[in-house]
């Protein structure tokens, strides 16, 4: 007779699984999120698009990666003022927004995402910004040469001139090299970056404060072995400090923490900022990590306390499960900065 009722009881508590599992996908109600690619990519690209979906079947929320212009040609020749001021119409436009969502930057992505939160008036909220190798507090060598002679000369012709007006109008990288050597004319010439941190005394916005510091969770992720991101805690907001190459300050120890020109101390001292570092080079995320490190951010955080919690965890679980068999294989393998 157990035997019996085992094999009668089996099918019932599947069903019931299953039918809370069906009424729970509307109740977890997961805010949309958008990604915002880096320069050369397109969100046409294979790994944008696997990256976006993935996100959105593991989150349950619907993932939108938002272009701007045709994608890698203008991800280079576009300034950044601009690219940002697209990309703030276009989520206006997005009606599925306007109830709040969540930014997921890739690379250069990131200074746009941080430009709709800082500058986009009247744009929806943004609850969770969940960075991937953002070069928020500048980067110090043009990121696409590596060590040719014809590199090296190029290199050296656009750092004396990445100041100019013609770069800054031309080349979008020129928006965020900051020069530690040369930290006069970057103020002085850098059209993006110094307005994006709230970096030029007398200048500073509290309006750009406020909306940063308004997010429910910053996660910062770094790799370890990035090489394009120089120096790669640049994604973390550390940097050289000023007039110097030959250390590097942690993001609580530069005077844009310490000040709070952008609202980074609030946040970390709320414990709103997650400090994460993964293994790989430059975007190389591991679908491991992508699961421990972004999918919890996905969620809106008021309604995944609800009473269904275990269920969704349960469900999460199921899911996860079947899901996981291609674990390490890495997704973001296009040539994107
Ligand atoms: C600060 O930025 C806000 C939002 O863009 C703008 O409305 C305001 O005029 C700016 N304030 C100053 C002093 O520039
Ligand atoms: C990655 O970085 C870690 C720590 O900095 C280092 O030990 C390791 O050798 C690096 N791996 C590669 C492949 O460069």
């Amino acid at each position: 007779m157990a035997s019996l009722s085992h094999s009668t009881n089996f099918p019932i508590i599947i069903s019931i699984i299953l039918f809370f599992a069906t009424v729970l996908i509307p109740i977890t109600d997961a805010l949309p999120f958008i990604v915002l690619h880096g320069i050369s990519d397109k969100c046409t690209n294979r790994g944008v698009t696997q990256f976006t979906e993935l996100l959105s079947s593991w989150s349950n929320s619907q993932g939108y990666c938002v272009e701007i212009g045709d994608g890698s040609w203008d991800s280079w020749t576009m300034p950044l003022l601009e690219q940002t001021s697209i990309a703030c119409e276009k989520v206006k436009r997005m009606s599925e927004l306007s109830q709040g969502y969540n930014i997921i930057g890739l690379s250069q992505g990131n200074l746009i995402g941080r430009g709709i939160i800082e500058f986009c008036d009247g744009g929806p909220p943004v609850k969770n910004f969940i960075s991937l190798a953002g070069p928020h507090a500048g980067i110090a060598s043009i990121p696409f040469c590596g060590c040719t002679a014809i590199c090296t000369l190029l290199a050296s012709l656009i750092k004396s001139e990445v100041y100019s007006d013609f770069l800054q109008e031309h080349l979008a990288p020129s928006g965020y090299i900051k020069i530690p050597t040369d930290i006069t004319d970057y103020l002085k010439g850098c059209r993006f970056l110094p307005k994006l941190n709230n970096e030029i005394n007398g200048m500073r916005n509290s309006t750009y404060k406020e909306r940063f510091a308004s997010l429910q969770n910053l996660v910062l992720i770094m790799f370890e072995n990035d090489t394009v991101l120089v120096p790669r805690e640049t994604s973390w907001f550390g940097y050289y400090p000023d007039g110097a190459f030959d250390s590097i300050l942690p993001a609580q120890e530069t005077k844009l923490y310490k000040e709070d020109w952008i609202g980074l101390k609030t946040l970390d001292e709320a414990g709103k900022v997650k400090f994460v570092k993964v293994s790989g080079s430059h975007l190389k995320i591991l679908k491991k990590d992508m699961k421990k490190y972004i999918v919890p951010y996905l969620g809106d955080q008021a309604s995944s306390e609800s009473t269904y919690e275990w269920l969704s965890r349960l469900w999460y679980c199921l899911t996860k499960a079947i899901i996981d068999l291609n674990e390490d294989q890495h997704l973001l393998l296009t040539t994107t900065y």
